[in-house]
C-alpha cells in the first residue's frame, strides 16, 4: 500500500491581498508551499506527491522541485478554477491501487509537523477516511442577527487538511460530486455524500491555514 498526497496549490489569495499568490511567500528566505513539501518529503509514511498550481507557475514549481531536492515530487499538474477543480486534477494524473492512500493537504498549512502526518496517515490505514479536525473551543451558538440556540459544543469540529481516503473511496466521490455539479470546499464533503463513515483525527499541534496576514506573521515566528 502506497501513499500519495496531492498539494492543491493553485489558489490566487484573494483574502490575502498581495500581489504574489500566498503559497510563493517566503518564510525565512523559502516559499511557503516548500515549507509545505518539506514536511511531506520528511514522512517516513509518503511515497509520492503530487502539486497542482496555476499554469503559470508550473516552470517555478518544477525549479523549486529541484532547488530543494524535493525527490517525492513526481508531477507538477495545472490546477482549475475551485480547489476542487485542482484536486481533481490532480488525481485524475495519478495512477494507483484502489487500496492505496490519497492524502490532500493545502499547500497554505505549513505548520503541520510530519510527525503528526505520519500518524494521520497510520489511522486511516486503518480507518480508510480520516480528516484532521480540531474541537470548537468556544461555545458554538447559531443565528443571523440574534441566537437561534446553542451547539453541543462535544459534537463540533473545526476542519482542517490533511483529508487522507483510499484512492477507491475518494475517485468514486470526485466522479459523483462532477455528475450531480456538487461543489464542497474540502474532499470529506464529497466523501461524505456516498455514505462513507469519516472519522475525525484530533489535531494537537499547530496548523493554521494562512488566509490573512497575520497568519503569515504568526507563521513566521512559528518557524523560528
Ligand atoms: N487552491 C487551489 N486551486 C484553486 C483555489 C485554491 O489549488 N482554484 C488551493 C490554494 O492554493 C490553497 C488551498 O487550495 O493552498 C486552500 O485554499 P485557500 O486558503 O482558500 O487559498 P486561496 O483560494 O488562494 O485564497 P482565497 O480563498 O482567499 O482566494
Ligand atoms: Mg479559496
Amino acid at each position: 500500500m502506497k501513499t500519495i498526497v496531492i498539494i492543491p496549490a493553485a489558489g490566487s489569495g484573494k483574502r490575502f491581498l498581495s500581489e504574489t499568490p500566498k503559497q510563493f511567500l517566503k518564510i525565512n528566505g523559502i516559499d511557503i508551499l516548500v515549507h509545505t513539501i518539506l514536511k511531506f518529503q520528511k514522512s517516513k509514511n509518503v511515497d509520492k506527491i503530487v502539486v497542482a498550481v496555476n499554469k503559470d507557475f508550473i516552470e517555478k514549481v518544477e525549479n523549486l522541485v529541484k532547488k530543494y531536492r524535493l525527490t517525492k515530487v513526481v508531477k507538477v499538474v495545472e490546477g482549475g478554477k475551485e480547489r476542487q477543480d485542482s484536486v481533481y486534477s490532480a488525481l485524475k494524473s495519478i495512477k494507483a491501487e484502489p487500496s492505496d492512500l490519497i492524502c490532500v493537504h493545502d499547500a497554505v498549512r505549513p505548520l503541520i509537523s510530519s510527525k503528526e502526518i505520519d500518524e494521520l496517515i497510520d489511522f486511516a490505514t486503518k480507518k480508510k477516511a480520516v480528516i484532521a479536525a480540531k474541537k470548537a473551543i468556544d461555545t458554538v451558538k447559531t443565528g443571523y442577527n440574534f441566537v437561534e440556540g446553542t451547539l453541543d459544543r462535544e459534537k463540533i469540529w473545526l476542519v482542517e487538511t490533511p483529508q487522507i481516503f483510499t484512492y477507491k473511496i475518494l475517485s468514486e466521490a470526485f466522479e459523483k460530486a462532477y455528475e450531480d455539479k456538487f461543489y464542497g470546499t474540502d474532499e470529506s464533503s464529497l466523501v461524505e455524500r456516498l455514505g462513507v463513515k469519516v472519522y475525525f483525527y484530533q489535531v494537537k499541534g499547530e496548523n493554521r491555514k494562512i488566509t490573512v496576514k497575520e497568519d503569515l506573521s504568526f507563521a513566521r515566528i512559528f518557524l523560528k
